[in-house]
Parts: structure tokens; C-alpha cells; sequence
């Protein structure tokens, strides 16, 4: 693998964190062969939201179609593969479990090296596969169903973490408000959509820890409020507007998320900023960054909405980076459902 040229490097990605199964093919580091991913939305939404236990058994029957899906439609075979990209973390730790054990068992038998991939940093590097000529030092907001974040991404494999959630993730806010509105899981494209036909300036709800040099987040407070509007509303007998609910509520949380992300912009002294994450995919947060980035000169760009949302290609990315850098897992590796984004 030595001689091989590292822009033909085929890296093979799995990922099962949550509730969808995915594998991918890289050639090098941003050329997507496939990233086939199938997703187990429409069986959890008869729960209002994922059940761990049938998340695991979904992915232990769709795991191998699916990598042999991806290693078919890159046109290459199994033992054309170079190394073997896995998430370890953070997730659901069955839901893991199902793509660490397939991962260590494809880089055992095909003889090639395993990287354990980071899930949080795998929706940082998506943006590298929508802009290839996106290069370190960058801010990046990740935003995602179980994480709130700010990260300076000084080199590829070179992190500080400027300040995350206190408590809920945007994406649980988003999901949470949905599901006492009575909208299916997942709540966040609901909300958007929603959001769309409402008045954002209709209810003033609460935006935490506004002030100046702090980058940490809180969405709770915010669920409270919203949760709070909404019964008070039902026990005085009115109806609903859940497009003002949630075009309100969708305003609070892109006014924090733009106001602190620019802020970490500016004390880092960068001049990009990237989305990475599910919430990335919502076109009011896109929108209204890209409006700022505007008056701030600064360069905005967010992955395509395939990319946001969880997939392999950004796990094969990142592993392919690791990889570089000879950071790679021995066969030990283990899922870590609490595996946070740390300085590096
Ligand atoms: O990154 P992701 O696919 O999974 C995690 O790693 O958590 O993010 C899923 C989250 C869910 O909370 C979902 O409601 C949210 O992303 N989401 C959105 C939108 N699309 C997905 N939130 C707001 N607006 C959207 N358009
Ligand atoms: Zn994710």
C-alpha cells in the first residue's frame, strides 16, 4: 500500500450510529465512489422516536447488503479495498457495535488497516467532500441531533473545541417541540418546512448565554419555553399556530447558533466558516449564516443535504485524513457511545 498513489487509496466507510446504515467508497481523500445509506426513519417514527434495541437489529440485517451495495456501485471488488473507515462513537452503543465488529472483521480478513472514526468530527469533514477545495484552518458549527458545537479546525487532524451544549443538542430541541406539536420524528425538517408559513417575530421566546466570549450553548431553557407556550395555549382553549410556534422557535435557535458562531470566527481569526451536522440540512440556519457571512467577508459553506445528515462518505473521509497522519485502531477497538470531540 506504500507505492500505492494516495489519490487512488480506495477507503471503505461504515457507519451505524443512530439509525441509519451506511457504507461508502472513497477514491482518495474527496472522490465519492458511492455512499449507499439506508435509513430506518420510517420504522422508529411509529415510536416518535429511535428504539435503540430495534435500531441494533435493523442494522445487524442490513450491515453486509449495504457494503456490498457500496463496493458494487464504486465498480470496484471487496479485496480492491485499502483500508477500512469505521465510526466508534459517539452513538447508540448497539447501534455502533453492528459497524466497529463489521469493520474489524472486513480489515482482519482482507488483511488492511482499521480507523476508528470520531462521528462528530466524520459531519466536519462531509464539507470537504461538497468543497474540494476547502482546506484547514476553518471554524466549524456542528449541529447535529445529539450535539451542539464550535470547533476551530486548525489542520486535518488538529481540533480545539471552542465551547458546546450545556445540555440538549439543537437537533433534540427541533425534534422534541415536533414531537408535542404532533408532527412525526424526525421533528427538525418538519419545523423547517413549518417555519416557512409562520411569522419568526410572532412569540419572543428565550435565547441563552447571549453574552459576549461565551460559546458554550443551552437549548433547554428554550424547550422549556416553548413547551410552557404551548400548554398555556391549550388551557385557554385557543388553537394552536404551530407555524408561528415554529418559526419562532426556529428563529431563537439560528439567532444564537449565527451570533456565537461569528463571534468564534472572529476571536480564532478565520475567514471560513463550515456547517457540519443533521441541523445543517434546515434552510433557515443556512440562510440566515450565509447573510452574515456576507457582511462579515467571510467565506460560508455547508455540506450538500445528503452529506449533512449521517452517511459514510464523511466517515471514509475522515478516516482517509487519520489514516495520513498513521492514526489508526488495532482490532481492540471498541464502540464509546459517550466518545466526545476533544482538543487534538
Ligand atoms: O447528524 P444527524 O443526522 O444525526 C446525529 O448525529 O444526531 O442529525 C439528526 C438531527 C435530527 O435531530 C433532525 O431533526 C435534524 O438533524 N434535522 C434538522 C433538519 N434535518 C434534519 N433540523 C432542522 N432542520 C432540518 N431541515
Ligand atoms: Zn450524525
Amino acid at each position: 500500500m506504500e507505492q500505492k498513489d494516495q489519490q487512488e487509496i480506495l477507503t471503505l466507510g461504515i457507519e451505524s450510529s443512530c439509525d441509519e446504515t451506511s457504507a461508502a467508497v472513497l477514491k482518495g481523500g474527496r472522490d465519492v465512489l458511492s455512499n449507499i445509506i439506508s435509513t430506518q426513519i420510517p420504522i422508529h417514527q411509529k415510536f416518535g422516536g429511535v428504539v435503540p434495541e430495534i435500531a441494533s437489529r435493523k442494522h445487524i440485517v442490513n450491515i453486509m447488503p449495504v457494503i456490498d451495495e457500496a463496493v458494487r456501485e464504486a465498480g470496484v471488488e471487496l479485496g480492491d479495498i485499502d483500508q477500512v473507515a469505521v465510526t466508534y462513537g459517539p452513538g447508540l452503543v448497539g447501534a455502533l457495535l453492528v459497524g466497529v465488529s463489521a469493520g474489524k472483521s472486513l480489515a482482519y480478513a482482507l488483511d488492511v488497516p482499521l480507523i476508528g472514526v470520531n462521528h462528530l468530527e466524520g459531519h466536519i469533514f462531509a464539507n470537504f467532500l461538497s468543497d474540494t477545495a476547502l482546506e484547514p484552518p476553518f471554524m466549524a458549527l456542528v449541529v447535529s441531533g445529539g450535539h451542539t458545537a464550535l470547533v476551530d479546525v486548525r489542520g486535518y487532524n488538529e481540533f480545539r473545541m471552542m465551547g458546546q451544549t450545556r445540555d440538549d443538542a439543537a437537533g433534540e430541541a427541533f425534534d422534541k417541540i415536533a414531537r408535542v406539536m404532533g408532527l412525526p420524528y424526525p421533528g427538525g425538517p418538519r419545523i423547517d418546512a413549518l417555519a416557512k408559513e409562520g411569522n419568526h417575530l410572532a412569540i419572543d421566546f428565550p435565547r441563552a448565554l447571549e453574552e459576549k466570549g461565551n460559546y458554550e450553548f443551552s437549548f433547554s431553557g428554550l424547550k422549556s419555553a416553548v413547551l410552557n407556550y404551548i400548554n398555556s395555549e391549550n388551557m385557554k382553549g385557543h388553537e394552536l399556530n404551530k407555524a408561528d410556534i415554529a418559526a419562532s422557535f426556529q428563529h431563537s435557535v439560528i439567532e444564537v447558533l449565527t451570533h456565537k458562531a461569528f463571534e468564534a470566527v472572529a476571536e480564532a481569526g478565520r475567514d471560513t466558516l463550515v456547517l457540519a451536522g443533521g441541523v445543517a440540512a434546515n434552510s433557515g440556519l443556512e440562510a440566515r449564516l450565509r447573510e452574515e457571512a456576507g457582511k462579515h467577508g467571510v467565506k460560508f459553506s455547508y455540506p450538500s443535504k445528503i452529506l449533512c445528515t449521517d452517511n459514510a462518505a464523511m466517515i471514509a473521509c475522515r478516516g482517509y485524513y487519520q489514516a495520513q497522519a498513521g492514526l489508526y485502531s488495532d482490532h481492540y477497538l471498541n464502540a464509546v457511545p459517550g466518545l466526545t470531540l476533544t482538543d487534538k
